[in-house]
């Protein structure tokens, strides 16, 4: 089973603030949709609240320290990394589908990061301030094999890049 992230961030890691997103680009949430639909997604509670539902296509797992938490339908809870990787394995296979995407949060990317094959990235070339980083990309354990370069039809045009890294082989 591959594990992959996807995330949008700015060219400084920047990924969200006040538990938001900090910019408003449809293009990078049809491309999230692209990329996710079909396939389990595993996400912390607190991405899980700034979405406030559940995802249609999609199961989510929702990580959290709360055993109290209230899944609603369609999404599962857990309490550890092992068991948001088992049910999302599970629930993986059941569709017939051999990746899984880890979307988000930060501390959610940073538990993750060590286990994950493929990163699909979206780089937003703006510079914001906000309270949610990314880890940094080390290119000695990811090497970027593909990278487009757009502007938004939005009215803010922004430009973005669609950028993928794979874990290099010793990485
Ligand atoms: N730009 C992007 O692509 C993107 C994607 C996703 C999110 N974001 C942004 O990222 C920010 C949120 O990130 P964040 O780091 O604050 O929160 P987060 O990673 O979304 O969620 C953190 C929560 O997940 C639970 N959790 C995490 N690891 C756990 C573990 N090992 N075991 C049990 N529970 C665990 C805990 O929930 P409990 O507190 O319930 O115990 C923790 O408080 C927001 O600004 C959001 O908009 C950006």
């Amino acid at each position: 089973m591959e594990l992959n992230i996807v995330v949008a961030m700015t060219d400084t890691g920047l990924i969200g603030v006040n538990n938001s997103l900090p910019w408003h680009l449809p293009e990078d949430l049809k491309q999230f949709k692209a990329r996710t639909l079909g396939h389990p997604m595993i996400m912390g509670r607190l991405t899980y609240d700034s979405i406030g539902r559940p995802l249609p296509g999609r199961l989510t797992v929702v990580l959290t320290g709360n055993k109290d938490w209230n899944a609603p339908e369609g999404v599962r809870v857990a309490h550890t990394l092992d068991d948001a990787l088992a049910l999302a394995e599970a629930c993986a296979e059941e569709l017939g589908v051999a990746q899984i995407m880890i979307v988000g949060g930060a501390r959610v990317y940073e538990q993750f990061l060590p286990k994950v094959k493929r990163l699909f990235v979206t780089e937003v070339h703006t510079q914001l301030e906000g309270d949610a980083y990314f880890p940094e990309i080390d290119r000695r354990i990811w090497v970027e094999t593909s990278r487009q370069r757009y502007t938004s039809e939005g009215a803010s045009a922004l430009e973005y890049s669609f950028v993928e890294y794979l874990r290099r082989e010793n990485g």
